[in-house]
């Protein structure tokens, strides 16, 4: 199976010396962390894109398509100047016009600029959801790469906790859609703007206390985003962080209502949660709720979905206060916990393969696997190219996967029937008319015809 992960081991010498002293270039690799997805995983991938799709259209949710590129400037005033993203990850460079544009790291930031400068948002409550590859520049790792794909999903102009609870039965809904169970909704209110600068020089005050305690990278952070310190993974910081003031504890009174509500509304649709008081995210735009889904069967890499209320991003960005709540999904690893489950995914080898001969059974064999495919819905049917003995094709119907081999040759072409031949189990071959072929096939295979 191909390697996800990118770790692709030492690159060898551009050019190489062969035995007979020739000198070769060596063959061009993908870039360290940008995976080629092969034919043999697309199948989950389109079976994990499918359903995803469905499920969100099914709440209502238009999709957006929006460009790779943006300005860096959108990057730095959405996702904030001091994080991680912005400081260390972005692929960021001058076009030949001398812009500084940035391969977009998330969605949210491309989301809101092409809304407002559509006059989406005015006036209008907005469910849109957006799916493409993202580009962070951390270190490769299980779960963690250059470019990854996302499904995100924004909804505008809603600010009570209803909306917040829809996203939310929506992500829970997908992981039964999927078939997924072992993920974990742990959830916070980071409180209004206010609450939060309150918070903050409460935190500031606590660390400066113990400032020789602190790692590098916290003390780097205590002025710039404190807190964000809460998310440090270094253990020797976290008893510091355990003894740290609390954010609910300096959530303002609207937050807490708002905070309340989604709860009682995820305990009366039976949604499992914790309420984790550390999950602050690692983008500024935040505000009120958060939320992330967990899963421990993916090692460190183990968030598959986070999102949240953005409340203050469309006037930062120059728009009219507009609230605003959204997730977005890594696909990567939801196509690892799919594996890491076992969830069964759907079958896509072709059905049928079809075995030609001669010339006239070339010729006719080619039309009527047209007519088959028009026939028969969702057939999926290899034709043989390139000739060969019956022998052979008949090799390559079986390492196709197909269920069932069809064979036309001279004799069937201008006696208009074909020979039908069941690839697994011990049936014998029969011989029909090509006109019956599709209802006989449909049957088979438990298709339905087209009308
Ligand atoms: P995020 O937490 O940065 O949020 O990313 C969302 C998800 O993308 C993560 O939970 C993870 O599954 C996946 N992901 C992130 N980075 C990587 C990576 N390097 N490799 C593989 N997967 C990754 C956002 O991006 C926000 N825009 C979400 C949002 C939408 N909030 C409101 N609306």
């Amino acid at each position: 199976m191909q390697r996800l992960d990118g770790l692709g081991g030492t690159p060898p010498p551009s050019r190489q010396t062969s035995q007979d002293g020739k000198i070769t270039a060596r063959s061009i690799q993908a870039v360290r962390g940008m995976n080629d997805i092969l034919p043999e995983l697309t199948p989950s991938w389109q079976y994990l894109e499918d359903t995803l799709r469905r499920v969100i259209q099914a709440y209502g949710y238009r999709e957006i398509r929006l460009p790779l590129l943006e300005k860096t400037e959108l990057f730095k005033r959405s996702i904030g100047e001091v994080t991680d993203i912005v400081e260390k990850e972005m692929y960021t460079f001058e076009d030949r016009n001398g812009d500084s544009l940035t391969l977009r790291p998330e969605g949210t930031a491309g989301c809101v600029r092409a809304s407002m400068e559509h006059g989406l948002l005015h006036n209008q409550l907005q469910r849109l959801w957006y799916a493409g590859p993202m580009f962070r520049h951390e270190r490769p790792q299980k779960g963690r790469y250059r470019q990854f794909h996302q499904i995100g999903v924004e909804a505008f102009g809603m600010e009570g906790p209803d909306i917040d609870a829809e996203i939310i039965f929506m992500t829970a809904q997908l992981w039964k859609a999927l078939g997924l169970k072992g993920a974990e909704l742990q959830i916070n209110s980071l409180g209004t703007t206010a609450a939060r600068a309150a918070y903050r020089e409460a935190l500031v005050d606590y660390f400066r206390g113990c400032l020789a305690d602190l790692d590098e990278d916290s003390r780097r952070r205590l002025d710039s985003n404190p807190l964000r310190i809460l998310d440090s993974k270094n253990p020797q910081m976290q008893t510091l962080i355990g003894a740290a003031p609390r954010l609910p504890d300096y959530l303002d009174v609207e937050s807490r209502v708002h905070f309340d509500e989604l709860r009682n509304l995820l305990d009366a649709a039976g949604i499992d949660y914790t309420v984790n008081p550390r999950l602050v995210r690692g983008l500024d735009y935040y505000g009120k709720t958060v939320f992330e889904w967990i899963t421990d069967r993916l090692g460190a890499q183990g968030t598959i979905c986070a999102g949240g209320r953005y409340d203050g991003l469309v006037e930062y960005l120059g728009g009219r206060p507009t609230p605003a709540v959204g997730f977005a999904l890594g696909l990567e690893r939801l196509i690892a916990l799919l594996e890491a489950e076992g969830v069964d995914l759907p079958d896509s080898s072709p059905h049928a393969y079809l075995v030609l001969s001669g010339e006239h059974g070339v010729r006719r064999g080619m039309v009527f696997a047209g007519e088959l495919r028009d026939a028969v819905k969702g057939l999926r049917l290899l034709t043989n190219c390139g000739g060969g003995s019956f022998k052979s094709q008949f090799r390559r119907a079986d390492k196709s996967g197909a269920a069932v081999a069809l064979v036309i040759g001279d004799d069937e072409a201008k006696q208009g029937l074909v020979a039908l031949k069941s690839l697994r189990g011990e049936s014998a071959q029969e011989t029909l008319p090509q006109a019956d072929a599709a209802g006989r096939l449909g049957k088979l295979l438990g298709l339905e015809l087209n009308a």
